[in-house]
């Protein structure tokens, strides 16, 4: 069972799912994982905090390949921030432990990233993630190889468009050049085929890749993702024009209240959105609600904690069922 696509050809895989970069999920076990099982996986680069403690996590990822030409890939986020990360030194990790597929996201700042990249290896995949088309375009004009087109549902940052993936991805298949993956909201093998059949060349997953039994994260967070379902999300940080979707909890609530109150104030909320809080519930509490964290509303598809393999597995044969059986019967 095997479908073909620009992506799986570009990076030598089996099956054409990405794991998106994760903050305080993506680490080595989770991506490796991935990769085993015949997607590719991405370890997160600013989870790690500094380029060689980047370095480690990328070398324990790859100890825990199953073999040493299965591909793994790293998310590299640039967003504005207080205090830039060392990116020039984490680009150089990419480049001395060999990465072959980088994922970016956030500002046109990447593309000097890229270039640093590509003059280190020509044919490094770089697989841009973004929000609307007319990033995608300009993405693709800077020089990155593939899109990751993530939809309003996504978990994380959807952007301020609020464009669906039924309408955006059909756009993307229309005005792209380059080969894109659906981002957003995808959880099973009906979207994984939806998507082929939109045009794009395969999907990232986020949310989904969380309930799984290898994502080094608390049992208590995937219980609340099974547990949880479409309508148990929420969006922040709209009025700082930095939207992003969280799992709907008394601390997404308080972050909304104090929003409605002082919109457009960081300092208001900072105590509540940053990132340490979230890394606690993952790592050591497994408190669903005192944090803000990112989450899907692909939680209404998500009923169990398989295995990546189990889950991955089970996608494709669904997508192919449909591809091969349901769709095929009604074309006469
Ligand atoms: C907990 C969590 C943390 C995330 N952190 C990042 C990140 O650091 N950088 C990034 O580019 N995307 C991040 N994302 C977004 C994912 O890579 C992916 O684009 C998104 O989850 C896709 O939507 P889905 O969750 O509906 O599959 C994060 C998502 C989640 C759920």
């Amino acid at each position: 069972m095997v479908i073909t696509t620009k992506l799986t050809q570009r990076l030598g895989i089996a099956h054409p799912i990405i794991q998106g970069g994760m903050h305080y999920v993506g680490y080595a076990p989770l991506a490796a994982a991935v990769s085993n099982a015949g997607g590719i996986g991405m370890v997160t680069a600013l989870t790690q905090p500094n380029a060689e403690a980047l370095r480690s996590e990328l070398q324990k990822a790859k100890s825990l390949l199953r073999s040493a030409d299965t591909p793994i890939g790293v998310n590299l986020t640039v967003l504005p921030q207080l205090k830039s990360p060392d990116y020039p030194g984490i680009v150089q990790v990419l480049i001395d432990e060999r990465i072959p597929c980088v994922e970016t996201a956030g500002s046109p700042k990447c593309a000097e990233l890229w270039a640093m990249l590509k003059a280190a290896d020509p044919d490094v995949c770089i697989i841009h993630k973004c929000t609307t088309i007319r990033h995608a375009l300009k993405a693709e004009s800077l020089g990155c190889d593939m899109i990751s087109l993530d939809g309003f549902d996504c978990a994380g940052h959807p952007g301020e468009h609020d464009v669906g993936n039924f309408v955006l991805q059909p756009i993307a298949a229309r005005k792209l050049s380059i080969p894109y993956v659906t981002s957003g909201g995808v959880g099973d093998g009906k979207q994984l085929a939806a998507s082929l059949a939109m045009g794009a060349e395969g999907v990232n997953m986020g949310t989904r890749f969380m309930a799984t039994v290898e994502a080094p994260i608390r049992d208590e967070i995937k219980r609340a993702l099974v547990s949880g379902d479409e309508n148990s999300t929420t969006l922040v940080m709209r009025s700082l024009k930095n939207t992003e979707r969280v799992y709907k909890n008394a601390a997404a609530e308080q972050v909304l209240q104090i929003e409605a109150e002082h919109p457009g104030q960081i300092e208001k909320i900072y105590h509540l959105v940053k990132g340490d809080n979230y890394r606690a519930s993952f790592q050591e509490t497994g408190d669903t609600q005192s944090s803000i964290w990112s989450a899907g509303m692909v939680m209404g598809l998500i009923d169990d904690v398989p295995t990546c393999e189990a889950l991955i597995e089970q996608m494709v044969a669904e997508a192919e069922e449909i591809i091969r059986g349901r769709l095929a019967t009604m074309v006469r």
